[in-house]
């Protein structure tokens, strides 16, 4: 016997995007440089040597995408402006020709009918602000509330859904301490720097957000890894607390007025001397919604410490891996969910980025079979609509991506999209993934 799994009405379908990752025009139109640009430029950073500099050619390609996204029938689209575009020098001269992209992209969005949720921030720092310190430099805080300002007085007129940053975590911590992204530096103390610095720029941005931006809601975006224990031993246990702490509750926290964990501090021998008076007082200003980028879960074994980020190991399982070698494990969106809801009070929730990476190919009749990426959103709407029966207030879902994109360090060489990318000829196939997702909108929901 088949049931039905139900959304609530209005519920928000979305897709997702990022502006390094599609747009390409890397120098085109006053465009300043960013930190992704050097860092792809450099031999060695990113698989196969590739970079943003062409991408899907979205900057080129827009109408053609947005002509997609309405055939894909989604409400929302969750897209991100590029700062450098903005800010050629990272503050300020602004350069009107990067406003104009954005804000004839915003009226083609809302004429499609389709509501626009604005990233001011995904990872692309304009490379000048860089040179003058990065992330760790706190003037990089005040650079971005400029940034905010110039990018909301263009656009708050109409769109009224602002995140200030998205999984600072990885800014900081992948950024500045793994060297793995952008700008590719690898100190312990710098990425706390950074990732305070950064929770300071989204604080101070928020009242510049509201005032540009009548009626306009807005948060943040941040990648929660639920860490599990191996074992019931308390040592396990202890290490996946950690895992969980360093990673999402050390901006969780502050966020809500609490503070950074003291524990992770101590655990890292940090001093945290970059904290001024005032700075934890504005991170807890209210938000109007928590997004959630969810990808995976960790298992969390205390025996080893890893080299990486000197914490216990994090092993994902064996199994049910997508291309990236992430663990597919939809309970795990559920128990974040649930988790969210109970320790804290946000008034929203969103999914603002949920997908999986699989070897997607187009066959012989010109089209791309992807039934694991079906599987894999199934599962996972399932978990989103059983969230909302237990009272989670989720309001939306971006799959992430609306197309294949340049994936950071791994390049073009993972594809997350509802759409195909054919990286020679630009061109655009939906996928198998892009039809059912349509009749799930369409119907707000599926038979199970
Ligand atoms: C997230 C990023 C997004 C994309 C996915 C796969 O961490 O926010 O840009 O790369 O991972």
């Amino acid at each position: 016997m088949s049931s039905e799994v139900k959304f609530p009405d209005g519920f928000v379908w979305g897709a997702a995007t990022a502006a390094y990752q599609i747009e390409g025009g890397w120098n085109e139109d006053g465009r300043g440089e960013s930190i992704w640009d050097r860092f792809s430029h450099t031999p060695g950073k990113v698989l196969n040597g590739d970079t943003g500099d062409v991408a899907c050619d979205h900057y080129h390609r827009w109408r053609e995408d947005i002509a997609l996204m309405k055939d894909l029938g989604i409400k929302a689209y969750r897209f991100s402006t590029a700062w450098p575009r903005i800010l050629p020098q990272g503050r300020g001269k602004v350069n009107p020709a990067g406003l104009d992209f954005y804000s004839r992209l915003v009226d083609a969005l809302l004429e499609a009918e389709i509501t626009p949720f604005v990233t001011l921030y995904h990872w692309d720092l304009p490379q000048a602000l860089e040179d003058q310190g990065g992330w760790p430099a706190r003037e990089t805080a005040a650079a971005f509330v400029e940034y905010a300002g110039a990018t909301t007085r263009a656009l708050g007129d109409r769109v009224k859904h602002w995140i200030t940053l998205n999984e600072p975590f990885v800014s900081a911590f992948v950024g500045y301490r793994d060297g793995r992204h952008a700008p590719g530096r690898t100190s312990l103390e710098d990425s706390f720097a950074a990732a305070h610095h950064l929770l300071l720029a989204h604080a101070h941005s928020l009242p510049v957000i509201r005032q540009n931006a009548a009626g306009a809601q807005a948060g943040i975006v941040l990648d929660i890894i639920p860490a599990y224990p191996a074992s019931v031993s308390a040592e396990d246990q202890q290490a996946a607390w950690m895992a969980r702490a360093a990673h999402h509750l050390w901006f969780l926290e502050p966020l809500v007025g609490r503070g950074y964990p003291q524990a992770v501090a101590d655990y890292f021998k940090m001093k945290l001397e970059f904290i001024q008076p005032g700075d934890l007082n504005a991170m807890a200003a209210p938000l109007d919604f928590l997004g959630v980028n969810y990808y995976t879960r960790r298992i969390a074994r205390s025996a080893e410490i890893a080299e990486e980020d000197n914490l216990p190991v994090t092993v994902t399982a064996a199994q049910h891996k997508t291309e990236m070698g992430w663990e597919i494990y939809p309970q795990g969106l559920l128990d974040v969910l649930v988790w969210l809801n109970e320790r804290y009070t946000f008034p929203a929730l969103y999914i603002t980025e949920n997908g999986g990476a699989f070897p997607d190919a187009l066959d012989e009749k010109g089209q791309v079979l992807d039934e694991d990426r079906v599987a894999y959103l199934r599962e996972h709407f399932r978990m989103s609509a059983a969230a909302i029966q237990e009272g989670v207030p989720l309001k939306g879902y971006f799959a992430w991506s609306l197309m294949d994109n340049f994936e950071w360090g791994f390049g073009c060489s993972k594809r997350f999209g509802l759409i195909y990318v054919d990286y020679e000829s630009l061109k655009r196939t939906p996928k198998l993934s892009y039809a059912w997702y349509r009749q799930v909108i369409r119907q707000n929901g599926f038979a199970d």
